[in-house]
């Protein structure tokens, strides 16, 4: 039988030879830390963690360490934590407050030498560097974790590292939420952004509104979002969907906050509002007690140009009282419930076509010599930040609630990109830049590929996540100031369950992690993608989680003119993948050719040969096939 570390040299074997040999060092020496820190050092030798290392804090209580502790069991190391100063006897991870005062916000200083481990940090920065230990002990497997010897001084560049899930799409539980802020924590994200209402479903119990989750929670059952998925049928039950109570909401609040997980809630108004409106009517313009909350179904029409139109209406009335006296018993138990200062009003995408056919609508605009529809939802977003304020909280809003003579200092969740993040900054908006022209939608495919997985179209490969810098360089520095971080934005309209989740986070939310928490000097994607992914690529395998499995090239499709071609694979994107390919324009398998190193595929005169490669892991997980077409053109 083979143990468990000879097996895990043979794979490093295998990792090496594959590489020709040429990256040894940096592969040894790089450890596989994502989000790289700030500064890493490496020095000779390893400490040998074992579960019978000391674990020594005289950082007092610390819930950090709490976390870590239960990590560590969840890796089998049963290990003693002892309160105290540095005995500087047997090997221990001493843990220290002395000297974190002059840390950066949420850094930490890490020194692992062969005779023991000291980490200095607080709140924040002692768990960021907690997790940075774990990461070096899953990079080794074993019971005894080999952890290269170095010193890292690490920070974050940015104090906003946020994660969007919609849950209205599609409803995810208390535990798969929680499963989510645990991945964040491992990576050091540290605000999950919860969409909580959209025309698909309301997510949050009201105590005021029972309505709201009685009705709007639920919609009927259909398999796709598509244009040609069936409307809401007469009489047709509503039996899916789902919502978090106030108590469960409070669960998860403190759930993330013991993993330095801030949760933004969003209830996106004025727009996307079919859900509240088929639970309370009264609440548009129309008043249409028909309308239900929507299965995925088609209800607008997109024009090419940007502009929609919607068939069915789903914008709250902002000319009635009965609307803010609404808005606001629901702000009221929003604010109560999560301890965040910011709340996310949404904004985007509000169709106005029903406001502007109506004739009070009309006389209010006239009223308050309001020009258009948009300075009317300018009224409502300037009304609603009031009603916000009133809580003690501060408004975000998407790119829309910048527009239509806006004036109130908000802080904007920037999706369109630099054209419109310069506008907000000039005028003295904060902005969070969640752009999906840059990788940030994670609810686009990862490939210009068309076997990707269904979902909201676009081309967003990990790559463009990684390469985006927020710190546009036209900005001043008080301009970068307001740039308070990034966004991933998961929108579930084609995500139905977690295994799609994992598929479409993984890995682009590392890219994100990266470019929220590493300074420009240490990002480096070769690193990124070739040294430190293949483990946490590994990791998500043993786990049994989902992911994107990179292809063997960086191209998905592609045509080559030649007489000779030089097949050659750097290295497997997960440590003991196989790479499988056809010369056939086959889709390949685990019974075809096996390749095992570099080969020339030789094109005779006239013809053409299509190359199709697919990758498998351990676990089984597939890459999407890629083609590259050979073809030889002379006579
Ligand atoms: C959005 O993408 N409608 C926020």
């Amino acid at each position: 039988m083979i143990g468990s570390k000879n097996f895990l040299r043979f794979t490093f074997a295998i990792v090496f030879l594959w590489g020709g040999g040429k990256d040894l060092f940096a592969q040894q020496h790089t450890p596989a830390l994502i989000p790289a820190p700030r500064m890493v050092k490496s020095e000779q030798g390893t400490f040998r963690f074992t579960g019978s290392t000391l674990i020594r804090t005289d950082a007092g209580p610390s819930p950090a360490v709490d976390y870590f502790i239960k990590q560590l069991l969840q890796r089998n190391f049963n290990n003693q934590v002892v309160a105290g100063g540095n005995a500087g006897g047997s090997p221990e991870i001493f843990i220290t407050s002395a000297g974190a005062a002059q840390l950066p916000a949420e850094g930490y200083s890490l020194r692992i030498e062969q005779q023991g481990i000291t980490l200095i940090g607080k709140d924040a920065g002692l768990f960021y560097g907690l997790q940075t230990l774990l990461q070096l002990m899953d990079a080794s497997t074993g019971d005894t974790a080999a952890l290269p010897c170095l010193r890292i001084e690490d920070a974050p560049r940015f104090g906003y590292r946020g994660l969007m899930l919609d849950v209205s799409r599609h409803f995810f539980t208390v535990q798969q939420v929680k499963d989510l802020l645990d991945l964040m924590a491992y990576y050091k994200l540290n605000r999950f952004h919860w969409h909580l209402t959209d025309d698909q479903g309301w997510r949050v119990e009201i105590k005021r509104y029972p309505q709201l989750t009685d009705v709007g929670a639920w919609r009927v059952p259909r398999i796709d979002f598509s244009g040609n998925t069936l409307p809401p049928q007469p009489g047709e039950p509503a039996t899916d969907g789902g919502f978090y109570t106030q108590e469960e909401i409070k669960d998860i609040v403190r759930y993330a906050a013991a993993r330095h997980i801030e949760i933004l809630p969003e209830i996106d108004v004025p727009g996307h509002s079919m859900a509240a409106i088929a639970s309370c009517p009264w609440l548009c313009v129309t008043g249409d007690t028909s309308i239900k909350v929507n299965p995925g179904s088609s209800f607008a029409k997109w024009f090419t140009t940007g502009g929609f139109e919607m068939y069915v209406d789903n914008s709250l009335n902002p000319v009635q009282e009965s609307t803010y006296t609404f808005l606001d018993g629901v702000f009221t138990e929003i604010a109560a419930l999560f301890p965040y200062p910011y709340i996310h009003i949404g904004g985007d995408e509000c169709y106005k076509g029903f406001w502007e056919k109506d004739k009070r609508v009309q006389q209010f605009m006239r009223q308050h010599r309001l020009k258009d529809a948009h300075a009317l939802q300018a009224w409502f977003i300037t009304r609603l930040n009031k009603i916000i304020t009133s809580k003690g909280k501060k408004m975000i809003a998407w790119d829309e609630a910048a527009t239509g003579g806006m004036k109130e200092p908000i802080t904007i969740m920037n999706r369109f990109g630099e054209k419109e993040a310069v506008t907000q900054l000039k005028k003295g908006m904060q902005i969070i830049l969640a752009p999906g022209g840059n990788g940030l939608y994670f609810d686009y495919a990862q490939s210009a590929s068309d076997q990707e997985p269904a979902s909201h179209g676009g081309d967003a490969p990990a790559w463009k996540a990684y390469a985006f810098d927020p710190l546009y360089p036209a900005l001043s520095a008080r301009e970068h100031a307001a740039i308070l971080g990034v966004e991933g934005c998961v929108w579930t309209e084609h995500i139905p369950d977690v295994s799609k989740l994992q598929y479409m986070l993984l890995p682009r939310m590392l890219a994100l992690a990266e470019t929220g928490w590493t300074d420009l000097a240490a990002k480096n994607y070769s690193r990124f993608a070739d040294t430190a992914l293949p483990m946490h690529l590994a990791r998500f395998d043993r786990l049994g989680m989902n992911y994107r499995v990179p292809t063997g090239f960086s191209y998905t499709d592609t045509t080559i003119t030649t007489a000779s071609y030089h097949f050659e694979i750097a290295q497997p994107p997960v440590p003991g993948a196989k790479v499988y390919f056809t010369l056939n324009n086959r889709p390949p398998g685990d019974y075809d050719h096996r390749y095992q190193a570099p080969l020339t595929i030789p094109v005779p005169k006239g013809k053409t040969i299509t190359l199709k490669t697919v990758v498998i892991t351990p676990a089984g997980h597939r890459s999407i096939i890629t083609k590259t077409v050979l073809t030889n053109p002379e006579k």
